[in-house]
């Protein structure tokens, strides 16, 4: 891994000439990503991002933190005990360069600990850690370990529903061999291409059925201006 992604957050925070990351999925164009929104305020974050915050308590686990805006503003804000992790260590970095104060570089699978949190964030289609609609079930496994018998994960993703053409009978135009939202994902950044990575977008009630089959139950806790929304996940 070339950890492009990282290296921008990194640059960004060092100052190191950070430029706009390129992304492009097996569904849609090449897009430019301004790096700066990875750093952005609790104000500046979407209404579902800050509900998140808000329903956050006891001690909290970040998945996938990138450059840890969510877990510094509970951290700083709410006074809360945050743990960030990232499979990225230039990400990781950052957060300990942001004030973090328990950052850690690891892929979740790979995170053993007999710590257990209240709360699990996944943020920014937290869903895309999962890869794949068959891997969703070993990621669910491993989120179980680590949540307190009474804790939550929070959890946003998108319903990609949206993004294929429709019928005349209004019907959606989806590839029939695998589940839609499984998306490949690519990085450019500064003239280097990461190897294209699964990226998973899971709609409500594909979450939920996965949910309810690895033993949590799940609930809608809102829903966004555009197919997006954040749910909650507990123990059955
Ligand atoms: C879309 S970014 C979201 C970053 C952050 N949550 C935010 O909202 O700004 C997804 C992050 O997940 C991390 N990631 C991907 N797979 C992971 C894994 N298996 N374990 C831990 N982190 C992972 C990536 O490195 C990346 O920083």
């Amino acid at each position: 891994m070339l950890d492009l992604f990282g290296k921008a957050i990194l640059d960004y925070q060092t100052q190191n000439a950070p430029e706009s990351l390129i992304t492009a999925t097996s569904i849609s164009e090449e897009d430019e990503m301004d790096v700066e929104y990875l750093f952005r305020s609790y104000d500046l974050m979407p209404k579902l991002e800050q509900k998140a915050l808000q329903l956050a308590y006891g001690k909290v686990l970040d998945v996938g933190s990138g450059a840890g805006s969510h877990a510094l503003s509970l951290q700083n804000d709410r006074n809360l005990a945050v743990t960030a992790i990232d499979i990225s260590e230039n990400a990781i970095k950052t957060c300990q360069l942001r004030g973090i104060q328990n950052a850690i570089a690891i892929d979740i699978l790979q995170f053993n600990t007999t710590e257990k949190f209240d709360t699990i964030l996944l943020l920014m289609n937290g869903t895309g850690i999962f890869e794949t609609l068959s891997k969703t079930a070993v990621y669910l496994d491993k989120l179980k370990t680590l949540l307190n018998a009474d804790g939550q994960i929070l959890i946003d993703s998108s319903d990609l529903i949206y993004m294929f053409d429709e019928d005349e009978d209004g019907g959606a135009w989806i590839p029939g061999n695998t589940y839609y939202g499984e998306l490949t994902f690519t990085v450019q950044y500064k003239g280097e291409t990461e190897r294209p990575f699964p990226w998973l977008y899971l709609d409500y009630n594909t979450l939920q059925n996965a949910a309810f089959a690895n033993g949590f139950n799940c609930e809608l806790i809102s829903e966004g201006e555009h197919y997006d929304y954040l749910a909650r996940l507990t123990l059955a």
